[in-house]
């Protein structure tokens, strides 16, 4: 049965914070150097959220932006969910902290967990809520703080991530509107999950003096098995999202993929056979900031002037879990 609503995407906006931390302060930091970074991942500068900040206060400003974007105010939207794997603490959600911070209505809202990948897992529930005709207006978040749980002796994660949020308003389409969200695909396989882990503050690992000293509270990562993982499962979802509309690569305009190596992005773009010219690429300026990461890369290509209503964009993510998904969309 055809469904009976579409969805758009009304608003976007975003947040970096002031403070970088350069691959220059890295080297003072770790046994590292520029060239090995930059020629390894592409990476230049994270941004650095102040000691003030919390992953809510980076997803305020980002949905604040949105909403003035979508032309619409807190009290239009019907439903937040924050994607995030550093929100402000286990519980409440940081998508409640947020709805109190924004003065929305007494509207659903909570996190999803997707790591990487939790953007585009949160922009497909939105758009089944909007099909099914449930809610007119959800605000879609990908925040993260990253910088708190990465291990800064660590050479090879701390090189890599760094904080920021994107926010994007998923409304309901006019009838006729050419402007929607066309697919979304997700898929996870949690037997690869030990790859990529922050595995302490959980039931299965409570936060202990020595936990601390063992510092199971930061990331860890079997980096080169996430690299390869990474560019199957994203060349992967960039066909399954084709496929599922009959549509070819040449009629995209821009493929915004998960922002984590310049290395994988232009692996994946090779795989797929997409030229490399037409991937938005943040992560030198951003690093891998998580669920954060796709819509930052998006809002850098919008405001650059490259990215247009009307045009064809491919999302392709992946994350810890192992998780992984698309969504196709003329915005
Ligand atoms: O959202 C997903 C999150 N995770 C990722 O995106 C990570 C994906 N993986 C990667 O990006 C890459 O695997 C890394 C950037 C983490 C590592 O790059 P690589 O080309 O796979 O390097 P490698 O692990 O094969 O290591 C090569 C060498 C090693 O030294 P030896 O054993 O050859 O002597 C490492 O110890 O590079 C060394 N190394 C470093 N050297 C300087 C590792 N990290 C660093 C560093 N600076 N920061």
């Amino acid at each position: 049965m055809t469904p009976p609503y579409r969805s758009r995407v009304a608003g976007t906006g975003s947040y970096l914070p002031e403070k970088l931390l350069t691959n220059a302060d890295l080297e003072k930091m770790v046994d590292t150097n520029d060239q090995w970074i930059v020629e390894r991942t592409g990476i230049r500068r994270r941004h650095i959220a102040a000691p003030h900040e919390a992953t809510s206060d980076l997803s305020l400003v980002a949905s604040q932006r949105a909403l003035a974007d979508a032309g619409l105010t807190a009290q239009d939207l019907d439903m937040i969910i924050v994607s995030t794997v550093s929100g402000d603490q286990v519980m409440p959600s940081t998508a409640c902290v947020l709805q109190s911070k924004l003065g929305c209505r007494q509207i659903m809202a909570f996190d999803m967990l997707a790591a990487c990948s939790g953007f585009v897992y949160g922009l497909s529930v939105a758009d089944q809520f909007i099909r099914t005709g449930m809610y007119k207006n959800i605000l879609v978040v990908g925040a993260e703080v990253l910088h708190r749980f990465v291990n800064y002796k660590d050479r090879e994660t701390c090189i890599l991530f760094g904080d920021g949020a994107g926010a994007w308003i998923v409304s309901r389409a006019e009838e006729g509107d050419r402007n929607v969200i066309m697919s979304s695909h997700l898929h996870a396989e949690g037997a690869l999950g030990d790859l990529f882990v922050l595995a302490a503050g959980g039931s299965r690992m409570p936060l202990t003096q020595q936990v601390l000293a063992d510092e199971a509270q930061f990331v860890r990562m079997k980096g080169r098995e996430i690299f390869k993982n990474a560019v199957r499962t994203m060349t992967a979802c960039c066909h399954e999202a084709l496929e599922a509309n009959g549509t070819k690569p040449s009629e995209v305009d821009w493929l915004v993929p998960h922002q984590a190596n310049v290395r994988i992005l232009q692996s994946v773009a090779d795989h797929f056979e997409f030229p490399h010219e037409k991937v938005i690429m943040s992560v030198d300026e951003t690093g891998n900031t998580s669920a954060a990461s796709i819509p930052l890369a998006f809002q850098i290509g919008r405001e650059d002037g490259r990215i247009q209503r009307g045009q064809l964009i491919l999302l392709a993510a992946f994350g810890a879990g192992l998780t992984s998904g698309s969504l196709l969309m003329r915005y």
